[in-house]
């Protein structure tokens, strides 16, 4: 656990208080202790039945008894929210996050990990819980706080991290003698690794040759392709150019983003067919990097690893530089090859998407009643700022990455429900961002409407981790995501228009 700095939620005066006690809540009464009476209970009956009755199956039914406890407690936790009970599942988590080291919450807790967190990825489910529990709940083994200034405050300050995308926990990220993967490492102190990886990340993926090759006639050639699979590809809801992936949208990213950034040149149908197999299709990422799943895609992973360490801009890579902390060519492959699937291809695609009308928007207060693709119709293809707006509206509904997550430095208290209830030092926070940008407080009582023109909407986005202009891990991919996404909308634009 990273130690030194404060816990920036500490910081953010007004909002988030200490812990009302240095020790959490004692365990006695609570689901750790009932747990532990059915072990004993087991261990009790079987030896009676040992020495007395002498018949193997109540030995057996008895110590199976904290394992029909544990299959009982999942059911009530995994359960109710189904059923809109979403509070009742988060009260029965708070003793097992105040005692993240005892035996029973390391029983239970991945499996909650990953069953609500698949849960709050889903932008719907996280409207429907605030209202119906309100701005802060435990969920999914982490506590989430949308209070805009917390949100705020997070974003802007340093954060300790652990293995995870948003509310997903991950496996299998890149690393070689040392962990290199961004998203799980803290940015506190000044000698953490973070700052100088994401550096020597942008340094090799938008400096040297990149603006040129954007210019291209190579890019010009793709951009001509993605137009002509538009007039081709049904382009609907759920349709063929949303879901190939050698052609269409996605084949475009893939294709453009592996040239511009890394001069890969994915026309060369081996190169493609080797990208596609890590970058296609939703499979491909669970089995690569999502918990428990992942790991079972190595070779595609080593595949785009090679590819990538062999590219002419990595052949440009200096070793041994300070300021990126040493990173080696390799370390920046393998978190090249990860962030290419997990942040630059998904993450677009999904804007990308969304904005042209390929994805309906989440059914909460009527957003899946907005028709984007009406309003892209409306819009001046030749004003920037325009298409700028359209694409953060849009996102700010629904964000392609609906939260971020940090760990707390020291033990806490948030208001859930009306009660105070402390957490100690190691807690997972989740910082849904999605749900800060649909605070009626900050954002008004339209704050669930399209409307791209609405004040403050540059200032307060926070899509891509930042808020407006400022944050402390702003995903560096943001302007190449908004230039790709204003492109789009603007060539498909022209053919939506006949011209
Ligand atoms: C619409 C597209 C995109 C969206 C919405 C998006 C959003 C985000 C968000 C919210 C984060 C913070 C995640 C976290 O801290 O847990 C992030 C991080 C990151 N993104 Fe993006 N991203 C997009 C595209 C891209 C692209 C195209 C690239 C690559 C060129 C990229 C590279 C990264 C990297 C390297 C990080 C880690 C930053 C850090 O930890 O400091 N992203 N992105």
């Amino acid at each position: 656990m990273p130690s030194g700095d404060t816990e920036p939620l500490m910081k953010a005066s007004g909002n988030l208080a200490p812990a009302t006690s240095q020790d959490m809540p004692s365990a006695i009464c609570t689901v750790h202790a009932a747990f532990w009476l059915t072990v004993v209970a087991g261990i009790a009956v079987a030896i009676v039945d040992i020495v007395v009755m002498k018949t193997i199956w109540a030995m057996i039914v008895a110590l199976c008894a904290p394992l029909i406890f544990v299959v009982i407690f999942g059911i009530l936790v995994l359960l109710p929210p189904r059923c809109g009970c979403i509070g009742f599942s988060g009260s029965l988590q708070i003793s097992l996050i105040q005692h993240p080291d005892y035996v029973f919450t390391r029983l239970t807790m991945p499996i909650f990990n990953f069953m609500q967190g698949m849960e709050l990825c889903d932008n719907a489910f996280c409207q429907r819980a605030r209202a119906s529990v309100g701005k802060n709940y435990v969920y999914a083994g982490m506590v989430s706080i949308s209070e805009w200034q917390i949100v705020k405050k997070t974003l802007t300050s340093g954060q300790a991290r652990t293995t995870y995308l948003g509310a997903q926990p991950l496996a299998n990220t890149p690393k070689v003698d040392r962990s290199v993967f961004l998203l799980e490492l803290q940015n506190l102190d000044k000698d953490d690794n973070h700052d100088g990886f994401r550096d020597c990340f942008y340094h090799y993926m938008f400096r040297e040759g990149f603006q040129e090759r954007v210019d291209s006639a190579n890019s010009k050639k793709l951009w001509e392709q993605l137009a002509e699979d538009y007039k081709t590809m049904p382009h609907g809801v759920g349709d063929l150019f949303f879901t190939e992936n050698d052609k269409g949208l996605r084949g475009f990213l893939i294709k453009y983003f592996f040239y511009v950034m890394l001069d890969i040149d994915a026309n060369d149908p081996e190169v493609m067919k080797t990208l596609v197999k890590l970058m296609g299709g939703d499979t491909a990422i669970a089995l690569a990097y999502l918990w428990p799943f992942a790991g079972h895609n190595q070779s595609a992973i080593k595949a785009v690893d090679d590819l990538i360490f062999g590219s002419s801009v990595m052949g440009k890579f200096k070793e041994g530089e300070e300021k990126f902390k040493k990173m080696t060519k390799l370390e920046l492959t393998r978190l090249s090859t990860c962030i290419f699937r997990l942040a630059a291809v998904t993450g677009t695609l999904q804007l990308a998407k969304t904005i042209t009308g390929g994805l309906s928007m989440p059914p909460f207060e009527d957003m899946d009643k907005i028709d984007v693709a009406a309003e892209w119709d409306k819009l001046d293809l030749g004003d920037d700022s325009a298409l700028e707006n359209f694409i953060l509206e849009v996102g700010r509904l629904f964000p392609p990455v609906s939260s971020v997550h940090h760990i707390a430095t020291e033990p806490f208290s948030v208001t859930i429900q009306g009660k105070t209830v402390d957490f100690p030092t190691g807690t997972k926070i989740l910082v849904p961002t999605n749900l800060a940008m649909t605070d009626k407080e900050v954002w008004g009582v339209d704050a669930f409407k399209f409307n791209p023109n609405r004040p403050g909407l540059q200032e307060n986005s926070m899509v891509f981790a930042n808020v407006g202009p400022l944050g402390s891990r702003v995903c560096p991919g943001m302007r190449i995501a908004m230039d790709t996404c204003m492109g789009v909308l603007s060539v498909l634009g022209k053919i939506r228009r006949g011209s």
